[in-house]
């Protein structure tokens, strides 16, 4: 019998086992929590799609053309015109499921978003993450019935089982009674971003540690682009984590200032008129970087959400006016908010083609814990459609190469040196070595030092050691791309350098190895059914 290990239950697992559901292949849905608690139901603006509701003349290749170039070119063109081809069927297929977003009195209604002219992001209020997902979980249960989707929450990855360059399945162990089981079959991980690795500084939800994607690496899998790290330019901070304040805000008509001569200053508009306040979120957090450092500037910026009509607090922004009030005891519709840059979605990950194959045979993966769509910076809205997308298309090519002939699920005894944590003030070492390095603005000193304290560490026992290896390999991807691009910006070379539109590829054999692969030529695809 055929059967899929699907390793995380996200956006991008639950499309992947739906799609292979509905052609009749089982799927294990392999995950810490349970759907519900996936970082996707963090999710709040909106998902990108050329649906043209709003009178724009908007198309997908206008999509098409926005994510390359908010990706600063280093996308893979040829993903990136599937996703975005393939993206208003994505949502005609969310609207079918009963996804309720707003409307105009016809269709979706479609709201602005950065680093795109046109309304082109499709939301449910400022939930739509969350909305998306109680959709999909719905879904997934009539397949759990029909018994094509087996659900596994509360359990652990822990390693890949591989077979010379195959990988032949995954271990895995139940957090409840700790016992280490071996399941067999086609292996697809949608563990999503490495949030893990910098706990309390990123929006995303920790239990996303980074583990998965730095035990693949020490077993052989390739990753990609690791030094572009996206931080969002509107974020607060709550206890433990920073907490999202939705680019839609901006996109409804928000605006960024900062005091300056004793005036509020909207420096996005008066530095970038086309766009404003609504630049790609790397010239915007960068933006606000450097203008805090003008003389004669606050240290603080804020985002003035006072002038919003009363019909977008109303229908579009009520759950984020509610979350301020909560959390800040501010009423946005009264007083500007305070917001900072904030670790958000990492571009980097497992390298694949663009059929979501990686290095290793019967290995695929899709969703955050990939690189092929964003590029040096992704466009907000383009997230969730990159995990819906990439999981149903990682689906579609696991049946086109077809699955393992193998379902058999082995209890393991003894052992498993992966079963021990990395300790937590090992973790907290690591994060704070990282930053160094991989701040907004970064130079070859602080490259370095942060790689000599690195290299001064002890790890004491193989997940410390597999995380150190992941960390030299994002500090060393930044040394060695001596350019600025998207969210890697150079002090020491802050130009972007034709020679180094290529993506940073990352191996590890033994020590790791860094080096650049050229991109694919768009090929123009005939159709895209
Ligand atoms: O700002 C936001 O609502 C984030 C959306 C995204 O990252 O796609």
């Amino acid at each position: 019998m055929q059967i899929v290990n699907i390793v995380g239950a996200g956006l991008a697992g639950l499309s992947a086992a739906i799609t292979l559901a509905k052609t009749g292949i089982k799927s294990r849905l392999i995950s810490l929590q349970p759907s519900e608690r996936a970082q996707s139901v963090l999710a709040e603006g909106g998902i990108n799609a050329a649906l043209d509701t709003m009178g724009e003349h908007d198309t997908p290749e206008n999509h098409f053309a926005d994510t390359l170039r908010g990706g600063v070119y280093l996308a893979d063109p040829n993903a990136v015109e599937n996703l975005t081809y393939h993206a208003p069927e994505v949502l005609r297929w969310l609207e079918k499921l009963g996804v309720p977003f707003n409307r105009t009195p016809e269709d979706i209604a479609l709201r602005n978003f950065g680093g795109q002219k046109l309304k082109r992001t499709a939301y449910a209020k400022s939930s739509t993450g969350k909305i998306i997902m109680h959709a999909l979980i719905d879904e997934a249960r009539k397949c759990e019935r029909s018994g094509l989707i087996d659900r596994m929450p509360h359990h652990e990855f822990l390693r890949l089982l591989t077979h010379e360059d195959t990988c032949i399945g995954v271990r895995v162990r139940d957090r409840y009674s700790g016992k280490l089981y071996d399941l067999h079959g086609t292996v697809l991980l949608c563990s999503g971003g490495m949030n893990g690795i910098f706990p309390g500084m990123t929006t995303g939800t920790t239990q996303n540690s980074g583990d998965v994607t730095a035990t693949v690496f020490a077993q052989g899998v390739c990753l990609g682009n690791l030094e572009m790290l996206q931080y969002h330019p509107t974020t607060i901070g709550i206890a433990g984590k920073r907490c999202l304040v939705t680019e839609a805000a901006r996109g409804e008509g928000g605006r960024l200032y900062i005091e300056r001569s004793g005036e509020k200053y909207f420096f996005m508009e008066d530095k970038y008129p086309e766009l404003g306040n609504l630049m790609p979120r790397d010239v915007v957090a960068r933006t606000m970087y450097f203008i805090r450092r003008e003389p004669d500037t606050g240290d603080q910026v804020y985002l003035d959400m006072t002038g919003l009509p009363e019909n977008a607090w109303k229908n579009k922004l009520s759950d984020l006016r509610q979350e301020l009030m909560h959390y800040l005891a501010i009423d946005p519709k009264k007083a500007p908010i305070p917001v900072q840059e904030g670790i958000h979605y990492f571009m980097g990950g497992m390298d694949t083609d663009e059929e979501h194959r990686t290095s290793l045979q019967h290995l695929y993966a899709a969703g955050e814990c990939t690189c092929q769509y964003h590029g040096a910076n992704r466009l907000g809205g383009n997230s969730m459609l990159g995990a819906l997308y990439g999981g149903r298309r990682a689906a579609e090519t696991i049946l086109f190469d077809k699955p393992l002939d193998a379902c058999q699920v082995q209890i393991v005894e003894g052992e498993e040196p992966l079963a021990e944590p990395a300790s937590p003030a090992w973790i907290a070492q690591v994060s704070q070595i990282l930053l160094g390095g991989l701040g907004i603005v970064r130079n070859e000193a602080q490259l370095t030092a942060a790689l000599d304290a690195l290299y001064a560490l002890r790890p004491q026992n193989p997940r410390e050691e597999n995380r150190l290896h992941l960390a030299e390999a994002m500090l060393r991807s930044a040394l060695e791309r001596r350019e600025s691009r998207g969210a890697h910006y150079r002090e020491d070379y802050p130009e972007k350098q034709e020679a180094f539109r290529k993506m940073t590829l990352a191996e590890y054999n033994g020590s790791v190895r860094i080096s650049f692969r050229a991109l694919p030529e768009r090929r123009h695809h005939a159709d895209h059914n």
